[in-house]
């Protein structure tokens, strides 16, 4: 059976959990995918740092080792900011290898020079995990959703604030005391304006604007407000009216005309998005054929975010070996007898 090589760039939350996933999964891939993975190197910052379960022989803080090594097929950026990401990136591309990314703060900026150089190149540059973590929406909109015209998608794509929000409504907590929580829990970038000013989810509705609608939408074209203007008495008026006040990531197309947003909101209690608690994300998408669909899961973390980085490596597997993606059928089939239940 043919190995297929990748190598990782960044062993942190998400990098180490899609290391132990590509381990712990090995000879699942190797029957989805016809091809055995094997990880080759993995990109730090710090050489010198105390790892946890991989091997330290992999370990490496010379990108052009990986560049220039022929049998590195697949590059996993999971080292997260625009550079030198952006620079690694391209540069893998133009040397012919597949790139997967959960980078939702380069996509948002960068995706259609990093899209077209992938094409240039004849290769795949995937990025499920960059929107609403764990949740697959990148290929739903681009692949299944496909024969609809798309108006609306309207989404919950911050965990840590919409953690603040379930807990200033839920337990009366104030802001800063939900916020230290949030951070506690893992949730919160490392500097957490991003996410309670809103520009996180501006950034992830960037993406999911570009795709849904097929046309290029960058950060700096969304509108962003943020939580931190929300008080005590928002939350009791909410209630009176009962509603609830959630950050919502908004992208729609009518008349020709898009607009792009991220603001918090009142929505009735019974709201779908209303129901969405504590850390959970979800996005609501209206398609004129399909009508309403919604996706709802777990937007961050090691595993529900190793779990869409894995999903694209996989795909980009199968494409190598069968020039297919993602299709049912293309890869090898396990034979697990099927129980019977009727005679
Ligand atoms: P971490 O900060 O936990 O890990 C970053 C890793 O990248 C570290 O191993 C770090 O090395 C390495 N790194 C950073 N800069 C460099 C550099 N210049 N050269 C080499 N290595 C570098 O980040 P996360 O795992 O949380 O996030 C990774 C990406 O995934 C980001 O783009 C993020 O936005 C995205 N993402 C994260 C989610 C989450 O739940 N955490 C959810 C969805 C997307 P060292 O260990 O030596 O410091
Ligand atoms: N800080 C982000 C959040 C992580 O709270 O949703 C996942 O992108």
């Amino acid at each position: 059976q043919k190995t297929i090589r990748a190598a990782l760039l960044g062993f942190g939350t998400v990098g180490g959990g899609v290391y132990k996933l590509l381990v712990r999964r090995k000879d699942e891939l190797a029957d989805k995918t016809g091809a055995s993975m094997e990880i080759g190197a993995v990109l730090v910052h710090n050489i010198h740092k105390k790892r946890e379960g991989v091997d330290p022989a992999l370990l490496t803080d010379d990108f052009e080792k990986i560049v220039n090594d022929p049998s590195i097929a697949i590059v996993i950026e999971v080292m997260g900011g625009i550079e030198p990401a952006r620079t690694m990136i391209l540069r893998a591309l133009q040397f012919g290898k597949n790139v997967v990314t959960a980078n939702k703060d380069l996509i948002a900026v960068h995706g259609g020079e990093l899209l077209a150089a992938a094409k240039e190149n004849g290769v795949d540059l995937l990025f499920e995990a960059a929107v609403a973590g764990g949740i697959p929406i990148i290929r739903p909109l681009k692949q299944c959703l496909a024969g609809n015209e798309l108006s609306d998608v309207v989404g919950i794509v911050n965990g840590t604030t919409n953690y603040i929000l379930t807990k200033m409504f839920e337990e009366n907590k104030d802001f800063d005391e939900a916020l230290e929580r949030a951070k506690e829990l893992g949730y919160a970038e490392a500097d957490p304006t991003a996410d309670i000013e809103g520009l996180d989810a501006g950034r992830k509705v960037a993406i999911l604007a570009s795709t849904a609608f097929h046309s290029p939408v960058v950060f700096d074209d969304v509108y962003t407000e943020g939580i931190t203007k929300i008080s005590s008495s928002d939350i009791k008026y909410a209630k009176e009216f009962e509603c609830v006040i959630k950050l919502l990531g908004i992208a729609r197309e009518r008349r020709g005309q898009m607009e792009a947003y991220v603001c918090p909101m009142l929505l009735p209690e019974d709201h779908p998005l209303a129901t969405v608690r504590g850390s959970f994300n979800a996005v609501f998408v209206h398609g004129d054929a399909v009508d309403d669909v919604m996706f709802y899961g777990r937007g961050a973390g090691e595993f529900p975010t190793a779990s869409a980085v894995v999903g694209d490596v996989i795909d980009v597997m199968r494409n190598m070996e069968y020039g297919c993606m993602g299709r049912i059928g293309c890869g090898c089939y396990r034979s697990v007898p099927v129980k019977k239940f009727r005679d």
